[in-house]
């Protein structure tokens, strides 16, 4: 049977693995997939490549007004262009990571992607993961999951993507992303925190296809529903 197209929010902590699991979620629903991350990471990239520190908010707010950011969907990554130049090789790298949290705690920089995502999400149709989208970014989305995992297998997961790219150990990954977990918890904007009816997965134990299972059929359910 036909149904109304509906929006699927997943929200988490750093590593918990929802991008792998919102892409394949979104290609099983044929919708699309946005992944807000990269948004706040080609931002960051950009001021760090201009010379704009997070602590000159004044510019920061000037600068990312006119910037103009694209998310363009491929089969497997999705490519993100920064005023029409894909960045997307750069915005994964420890530098970007290390300072994502202090750039993506700037109101200006939350209202200027917050109001992007928004206005990809309008026809419905589409898959976003983040830290807010459930709480702050699509409030009405009509599915929400706060996906988490401890963070020792956060970090595994990470060093398993990350180790032929970059010189890293566990134990930093470790560190990282306990540090970042406190940054995007502790902030005053839309910080890192379940919506209220957002359905809780921890996957700690489970594995990609048993959390994107978990996921599509929470879908059908809300399908069903309606
Ligand atoms: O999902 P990720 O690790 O690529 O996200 C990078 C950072 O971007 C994350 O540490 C906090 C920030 N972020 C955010 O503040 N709000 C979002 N909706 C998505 C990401």
């Amino acid at each position: 049977h036909t149904y109304e197209r509906f929006n699927v929010a997943i929200d988490g902590p750093a590593g918990a693995g929802k991008s792998t699991v919102a892409r394949l979620v979104a290609r099983k629903l044929s919708y699309i997939y946005v992944d807000t991350g990269a948004m706040y990471r080609a931002i960051t990239w950009y001021m760090i490549r201009k010379g704009i520190s997070y602590l000159d908010e004044e510019q920061v707010d000037q600068v990312v007004r006119d910037l103009m950011i694209e998310l363009i969907p491929e089969q497997d990554v999705q490519k993100v262009l920064i005023n029409g130049e894909d960045i997307t090789p750069h915005i994964r790298s420890l530098q970007v990571s290390g300072q994502v949290s202090q750039y993506s705690k700037l109101k200006g920089v939350r209202t200027r992607l917050s109001d992007l995502q928004r206005e990809m999400a309008l026809r419905k149709g589409v898959v976003m993961d983040g830290r807010d989208i459930g709480t702050t970014v699509l409030p009405d989305a009509e599915v929400k999951i706060f996906m988490t995992a401890s963070v020792e297998e956060r970090a595994l997961r990470r060093y398993n993507e990350l180790r032929d790219a970059e010189q890293v150990t566990l134990q930093q990954l470790e560190h990282d992303i306990a540090e970042r977990d406190r940054l995007d918890e502790g902030r005053e904007i839309s910080p890192l925190r379940r919506a209220e009816d957002a359905i809780l997965l921890d996957t700690t134990f489970m594995d990609i296809n048993q959390v994107v299972e978990a996921i599509v059929s929470h879908c059908r359910t809300h399908v069903d529903e309606e």
